[in-house]
């Protein structure tokens, strides 16, 4: 008999700053319906200068252990495309500023915004082999492009926490999943830099490909046909994308494309995205959030996942809503990352983003500017300092786990 394995809890966490499109159009002279309209984005999630990929995702993951404890978690994988060490894994700090035992595999994981899904995809494998154990799949990132670039407008910032599990309390997830990988330069960043390089059109084209590559593969393993799927959580790196990406499937397989059509299965799945701006290896799973977050009960409905990495790799998949699922989420909590960010004005963005550490492996401490319960206190001799600020980061573990 199959085991049914998936998502038990997700978790999301956001930055301490948010830089609304109105000052970004305001100082480059854009009209603002290009980015509320033509790219769907309302706002973009600005890290502190005491916060990064790490800070994020334990202040993602603390509430998923708070609730069930890391008696059953054996693996940490930590999915990233904005690594801050070319040898140690982002995991361990966080492993190290959750308290997690040490009998614990933790590695990092990536392939552009695509590393999450791999990181899912692979739990379920180690979860197969022992479903008495629970993986922890951490997705993070700082989305950076130039200032004054085309990609600015589609910056952001998240981190979820994904524990994987048999028995899921949220989502089974499903076989088969369709896959595809084609070797393009749409978007790219050497080690030398800290922002992304990008070649926006081709991106969107290569994206698209994409979408393509990975129905044909899962119409090809005896997927689901598009009619069967609730709703699809697409990769989001601006929320037009999700429409752009589904419009082309629907018309690829010979589908209405109307405006109600397409709404329908992705409407739901934006609000998160919209004003968090791209997330990177997040922005699939802040989809998924909206979307359960939002809908009327989608118990026993399938829904879609287009898990897309420039570079590129993507996967089709689907999962099944477990029944009672409602009573799992986080919804409060997610509303509460959204709106606890502090409006940033153009200039106070700019000095952000302009910021970075110097290399001299001197003492450089960071200003405290973040509210949330960990923090970067700064640089000392090449190594980064992380700190717990004490503040309650979910509840206590219930009974059962
Ligand atoms: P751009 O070239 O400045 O914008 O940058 P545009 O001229 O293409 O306009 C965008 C849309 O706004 C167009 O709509 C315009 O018509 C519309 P479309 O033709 O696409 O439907 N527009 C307006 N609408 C209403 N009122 C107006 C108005 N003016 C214009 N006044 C671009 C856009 C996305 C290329 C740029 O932001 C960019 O380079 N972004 C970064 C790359 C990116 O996000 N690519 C997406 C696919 S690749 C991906 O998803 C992977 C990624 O997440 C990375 C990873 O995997 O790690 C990026």
């Amino acid at each position: 008999m199959s085991i049914s394995i998936g998502i038990h809890d997700l978790s999301f966490a956001t930055a301490e700053f948010v830089l609304p499109h109105t000052a970004l159009a305001a100082h480059n002279g854009t009209d603002i319906g290009k980015y509320h309209v033509g790219i769907g984005q309302e706002s973009m999630s600005v890290p502190a200068a005491d916060e990064d990929i790490v800070t994020m995702a334990a202040t993602a993951a603390a509430p998923v252990i708070a609730r069930h404890g890391a008696d059953r978690i054996r693996t940490v994988v930590f999915a990233t495309e904005s690594s801050i060490d070319q040898a140690k894994s982002a995991g361990v700090y966080v492993h190290s500023l959750l308290g997690l035992p040490s009998s614990t595999r933790v590695v990092e994981l990536k392939q552009a915004c695509y590393g999450a899904t791999a990181a899912l995809q692979f739990a379920i494998g180690l979860v197969h082999r022992d479903p008495a154990q629970q993986v922890l799949v951490i997705a993070s990132d700082v989305s950076k492009y130039d200032l004054d670039s085309p990609g600015e407008a589609t910056q952001g910032a998240a981190a979820v926490a994904i524990l994987v599990s048999a028995d899921p309390a949220l989502l089974r997830v499903e076989d088969p999943s369709g896959l595809f990988t084609a070797d393009v330069m749409d978007f790219w960043r050497p080690n030398y830099r800290d922002s992304a390089l990008v070649d926006g059109q081709e991106s969107i084209n290569a994206y698209l490909q994409a979408v393509e590559g990975t129905w044909k593969d899962y119409t090809e393993q005896d997927g689901r046909t598009l009619g069967e799927f609730a709703a699809i959580c697409y990769h989001q790196p601006f929320t037009k994308m999700a429409y752009k990406a589904h419009r082309h499937l629907l018309n690829h397989c010979g589908h209405d494309t109307g405006k109600e059509t397409v709404a329908e299965a992705i409407g739901l799945t934006t609000a998160y995205n919209s004003v968090v701006g791209n997330s990177y290896t997040a922005s699939v799973y802040l989809a998924l959030a909206a979307l359960l977050d939002q809908a009327e009960d989608l118990t026993g409905q399938s829904v879609g996942f287009l898990s897309y990495g420039s570079g590129s790799v993507a996967e089709f998949f689907s999962a099944s809503v477990v029944a009672d699922y409602r009573e799992h989420l986080r919804t409060k909590e997610n509303l509460q990352a959204i709106d606890r960010r502090e409006v940033l004005d153009y200039a106070g963005y700019r000095a952000l983003h302009e910021r970075s550490f110097p290399t001299d492996g001197g003492e450089h401490p960071t200003p405290a500017q973040t509210t949330g319960p960990f923090r970067l206190a700064g640089l000392s001799g090449h190594k980064r300092i992380y700190e717990d600020r004490g503040e309650p980061t979910g509840a206590p573990p219930g009974p059962g786990g």
